[in-house]
């Protein structure tokens, strides 16, 4: 990945076309000389791969090509028969702002937007849109969900800017797709933006045709609504099928697709209220609009039904929702799972959610991107893991996980047999070990409030985003059961079956659904505060053999060096957060670690 970066700055590749990129990918590696590219455009995406030929859609033959050097190259038989993406949208949405920062990005600035205009590379532009490519997304939202000044012009005095964007992608085979402010008409004079008054539906009727003027193959509009003071249609007494739908109906005779995020909850919630319960809130708001949406609209949910902790159940809405389109969304930016900085990688996450969901129940997928224009483009060199694997996901959700990150290794670097295990070995088991020194026993939200790095246990307690653990000298934990807020109540039986009855729970959510007392014992005989104080424990030591596992990896210099600079930050974060949650649950109850273990009082 570092000499692709390279490369990208000795000049553009003369590609305009997905086809001229497949040739220019085959023709530029040994493995690929002499092999034909064949466009059918009926196969659309897919692509079949044989001996000597590359034959598929218009976009296809470039997947087909990356495919086809990636075989040669890890020495595996080139796939048989034809090949396609299980989803058709398989997006990457980047909270770009204009001002050239990332929300939550951890990987340097914007690789598009600086000094509040669309500004640009293009040889850094293209380097990116090869790279997504190569690993299968399809679609970029290039600006944050939240739409701030002036990001609004993107659908106005900055068309022509983001066309020649557009236009770098679509070389890819890449589409964009716009993040847009639900309010936007009252900027231009309107005296309301509610969905159903005509004066406003005409307003993004207008504003769609000359977007769509602009950039034809824009994939679609992205929408936050009603969510962490973003404007919506409650503030018109509408419902969000009532606003969806009439952004769809504006984009729908081009084809686009209005995708709308189901990430709605009060975030000005009284702590003291026991009744509410955050991630009850989405299926609240959302099930009873099952089938009222238009066939053009996606509902976009984030995997768990809080905001991409370290450990959630599957958000009951993707099993409840049964006539609506629906999205995936996951975050390969590490907001609570380490800033890119500590290892954390996803694609175990993905395969636990996949086994929970009915086959067919998602027609998209798409991740908050972890992508910059710093060193390594994804902040720790081996976070890229996760933004490959992503693309891989989407088109097989049901991979092989360990056999995927064994490919990103083996793509990536040129290690021993021996080495390559080791490493896939790490990144393997690296989310377990984050979670247990961060989020045992489904305990979450005890990060630094705002920030999300490092151990604050009390931080968001009594606040307002609906985040409590509730712990005390006795018990930690909410009760979800139906004798507690009920929130398991959402699921199907044999869910509820699993996650209400504290003997069926897994461990890793125990605390997510139950309130329990420091002494009460788990399955393993353990009591649950010797369990949190032994995992904390645990979670600092194997950061530290991890470290120690990967100092001994002969990665190129720099990357080696990047490697060890962030895994003693996170041999420090592991520590802190041993030592600080470990003093927290020890001062309330006033156990002893039964393994002597020094804790700070
Ligand atoms: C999280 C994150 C915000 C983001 C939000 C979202 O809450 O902290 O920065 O805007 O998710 O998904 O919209």
């Amino acid at each position: 990945m570092d000499r692709a970066w390279l490369h990208a700055w000795e000049g553009m590749i003369p590609v305009h076309t997905p086809k001229e990129a497949a040739e220019w990918e085959l023709a530029h590696a040994s493995e690929g000389a002499g092999v034909q590219v064949c466009v059918k455009p009926e196969m659309g995406e897919a692509y079949c791969l044989r001996s000597g030929i590359v034959e598929g859609g218009e976009t296809g033959v470039l997947q087909g090509a990356f495919q086809y050097l990636a075989s040669q190259r890890l020495g595996k038989p080139l796939p048989q028969g034809m090949q396609q993406p299980c989803y058709a949208l398989r997006m990457l949405n980047c909270w770009d702002n204009m001002d050239g920062s990332i929300e939550r990005g951890y990987s340097g600035p914007s690789l598009w937007f600086s000094e509040g205009r669309v500004q640009f590379v293009p040889q850094r532009i293209q380097w990116a849109a090869r790279l997504l490519s190569s690993c299968g997304v399809n679609v970029v939202c290039i600006n944050n969900v939240n739409v701030r000044e002036p990001a609004q012009e993107l659908i106005d005095s900055m068309l022509p800017d983001v066309a020649s964007l557009a236009a770098l992608f679509r070389a890819y085979g890449i589409r964009l797709m716009l993040s847009v402010d639900f309010s936007h008409p009252l900027r231009n004079g309107l005296p309301t933006a509610d969905p159903l008054d005509a004066r406003v539906q005409a307003w993004w009727r207008e504003r769609a045709r000359r977007v769509y003027e602009a950039i034809p193959d824009l994939a679609g509009f992205l929408v936050k609504a009603d969510s962490e003071h973003r404007p919506g249609p409650f503030t018109y007494g509408r419902n969000h099928a009532e606003g969806a739908n009439m952004l769809a109906s504006a984009i729908a005779p081009f084809g686009g697709v209005l995708v709308w995020r189901a990430f709605v909850y009060n975030c000005q919630q009284d702590w003291r209220d026991q009744k509410t319960d955050r991630p009850m809130a989405a299926y609240q708001t959302y099930m009873p609009l099952d089938g009222c949406f238009s066939d053009n609209v996606i509902l976009q949910v984030k995997h768990g039904p809080f905001d991409f902790q370290v450990r959630e159940p599957l958000s009951p809405l993707l099993l409840g929702m049964q006539k609506t389109h629906l999205c995936l969304e996951v975050q390969l930016a590490q907001e609570y799972t380490g800033h890119q900085i500590d290892l954390y990688t996803m694609p175990p996450m993905w395969a636990e959610v996949m086994e929970e969901l009915p086959q067919d129940r998602l027609c998209a997928v798409c991740a908050v991107g972890n992508l910059g224009s710093g060193p390594f483009l994804t902040g720790h060199p081996l976070a890229a893991v996760n933004l490959y694997a992503f693309g891989r996901f989407g088109w097989q959700p049901h991979m092989d996980v360990a056999a995927c990150i064994r490919d990103w290794v083996r793509l990536s670097y040129a290690l021993s047999p021996e080495d390559t295990e080791t490493l896939c070995g790490v990144l393997l088991k690296s989310r377990a070990v984050y979670e247990s020194y961060t989020g045992s026993l489904g305990l979450c939200w005890m990060v630094t409030p705002g920030f999300h790095y490092g151990p604050s246990p009390m931080g968001y307690e009594y606040d307002s985003w609906g985040t409590y653990h509730r712990a005390d000298r006795n018990a930690v934990g909410i009760d979800r059961t139906e004798k507690g807020t009920g929130y398991v109540l959402q699921y199907p039986a044999e869910m509820q079956e699993k996650y209400g009855k504290k003997e069926n729970c897994p461990d890793t959510l125990l605390l997510f659904f139950h309130r329990m007392r420091y002494t009460d014992r788990m399955r393993d005989g353990r009591t649950v505060i010797q369990r949190l104080y032994d995992d904390h424990f645990d979670g600092a030591q194997q950061t530290r053999e991890m470290q120690r596992v990967l100092q001994a990896i002969p990665f190129p210099a720099a990357v080696g060096q990047a490697v060890n600079q962030c895994m003693e930050k996170q041999v420090r974060n592991a520590q802190e957060w041993c030592d600080v949650s470990n003093s927290f649950f020890h001062r309330l109850s006033g156990i002893e670690d039964e393994k002597g273990r020094i804790i700070y009082d």
